[in-house]
This record gives C-alpha cells, sequence and structure tokens, in this order.
C-alpha cells in the first residue's frame, strides 16, 4: 500500500500531479480529449500520476509507462441521464491488478439520490484494495443541484475518509483549510471547468497553500491552447514552492 501512494506522491515534496483524463466515461469525446494518444504522450513526462479509464490506458499509455495509475473503476451514467449519481464498480480488482494501478478511483454522491449504491460501490472496492494492498482514491462528486459549500465537501470528504479510503479527490472551496484539517487522510482537488490559465494557477496555488496534497486537474490542462506549459507551471506550484504569481511569469516567459 505505501509503495503504491509512494508512486503518486512525490518523495521530496510529498505532493503529486495527477492528470484526470477520465472524463469520457460518461462524457464521450470531450473537448481537448479527441486524441488521447496524442495528448497523453505530450504531457506524460511532466505529470506523476496518470487518471483515466480502463479503456483509455489500455489504448492510449505506452506499456512501459512508469508514471503512477490512478484508474477509474466506477461508471455507470452519462451527460445524456439527469441524475449522475447512479453508478456500478465496472472493473475487477484482478483487472486493477494487472495494469498496475496504484489506487483506484471511485465517484461517491453524498446527498444525492445514489448515495448508498456509490458509498456500497466504494466499500467493495475498498474492501478488495485491502485484500491485495491497493489504495482506494475517494472521489467527491458534485451533481448539478448539490451544493458546493465548505460545509458539504467537510461532510463529504469526512464521510468518504472514514470509509477507508487512502486519499481523497474534491473541489477547493472557502476555509479548505478546515476542510483538509478534518480529513484524515491526503486530499488532491479536481480542476473543475477550464478557467483562464492565470486563475487555474491561483486555485492551484491556494489548494496548496491550504494543505491539499496536489491537483488532480484534468480541463485546466489540456483545454489550454498551451497545455504543455501549464502542466509544467502547475508543476513549480505543487512541486517546488511557487506562488501563482511566480508560475504565472514561468508560463508567460515558457509562452512568449
Ligand atoms: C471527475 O471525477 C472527473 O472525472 C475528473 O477526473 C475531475 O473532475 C478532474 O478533472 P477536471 O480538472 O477537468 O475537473
Amino acid at each position: 500500500m505505501k509503495k503504491h501512494l509512494a508512486n503518486i506522491f512525490d518523495p521530496k515534496s510529498g505532493n503529486t500531479v495527477m492528470f484526470a483524463f477520465d472524463h469520457g466515461y460518461f462524457m464521450g469525446s470531450t473537448a481537448g480529449l479527441e486524441r488521447l494518444d496524442i495528448v497523453i504522450p505530450k504531457l506524460l513526462p511532466y505529470v506523476d500520476c496518470l487518471m483515466g479509464t480502463r479503456g483509455a490506458l489500455r489504448t492510449c499509455v505506452p506499456a512501459d509507462n512508469r508514471k503512477a495509475i490512478a484508474l477509474r473503476v466506477s461508471s455507470g451514467s452519462s451527460m445524456l441521464n439527469e441524475d449522475l449519481s447512479h453508478e456500478v464498480v465496472a472493473v475487477d480488482i484482478e483487472d486493477s491488478i494487472r495494469m498496475n494501478a496504484d489506487c483506484m478511483a471511485v465517484q461517491t454522491f453524498i446527498g444525492a439520490d445514489g448515495q448508498l449504491s456509490s458509498i456500497d460501490n466504494l466499500s467493495r472496492v475498498i474492501n478488495a484494495g485491502f485484500r491485495y494492498s491497493i489504495p482506494t482514491l475517494g472521489v467527491v462528486a458534485v451533481g448539478k443541484d448539490m451544493e458546493r459549500t465548505d460545509r458539504f465537501f467537510k461532510l463529504a470528504t469526512r464521510i468518504v475518509a472514514e470509509m477507508g479510503v487512502q486519499l481523497v479527490k474534491t473541489y477547493y472551496c472557502d476555509n479548505f483549510e478546515e476542510i483538509v484539517a478534518a480529513c484524515p487522510v491526503p486530499i488532491v482537488v479536481a480542476g473543475g471547468k477550464k478557467l483562464p490559465e492565470r486563475e487555474a494557477l491561483n486555485l492551484a496555488y491556494k489548494s496548496i497553500q491550504g494543505g491539499a496534497r496536489g491537483l488532480d486537474m484534468g480541463r485546466n490542462i489540456f483545454q489550454s491552447d498551451h497545455s504543455v506549459e501549464m502542466v509544467q507551471a502547475i508543476r513549480k506550484i505543487v512541486h517546488e514552492g511557487y506562488t501563482d504569481q511566480q508560475a504565472w511569469e514561468f508560463f508567460e516567459d515558457l509562452t512568449h
């Protein structure tokens, strides 16, 4: 279990840059991810962990890849559904082992219609993970009608942590330090919808300052016109203690 976590979190900084490209599991061919086979290899050198589905990892990540793998194992809804909160566990533990997954990601829908089934999914994956020493990443989902307050994230991250996951993915919010302090396992922060690069760097900086142990960022990297430069700037914040201003200047130097 520790070996897998050490693959995900850089031994020097203790933090991680996860690159999330699992969006296709419910959004189909997302803008910027039409050609996974081109996007992934160019960003690969600058990330610590690849977060994707079995299909994307099997087809578009070279088998000799040495970066950590966060394998999305829950699935079951699509953009065409009104309610996205009903999923199943779609990947057997044997295949997670075969794919050298360093953690298995399960979406949890606290407060939504599918809460019970998503907690059931999470429990099954955690139990299997303990049998074979593979960490579980509990993903806090936010539905269309769900609140995105610090009160909600404090509740949801804590529930997911208490289920026994080894790491949690959530969103940045007000009083983020309190969410981190009340969560007994490391938190990584999702990027969310595409922002101007400077604002995305600010989000990354505030997350790390607030105690996040990394970013699990997708659209703010792969939808940038300068995705390679963007991921390098994020890296500076996550691993080298850059402020958002320093990272922005670094980004500008690379792109001009
Ligand atoms: C949510 O679980 C999605 O599948 C993404 O992995 C996550 O939201 C991170 O990507 P983004 O930074 O684009 O929000």
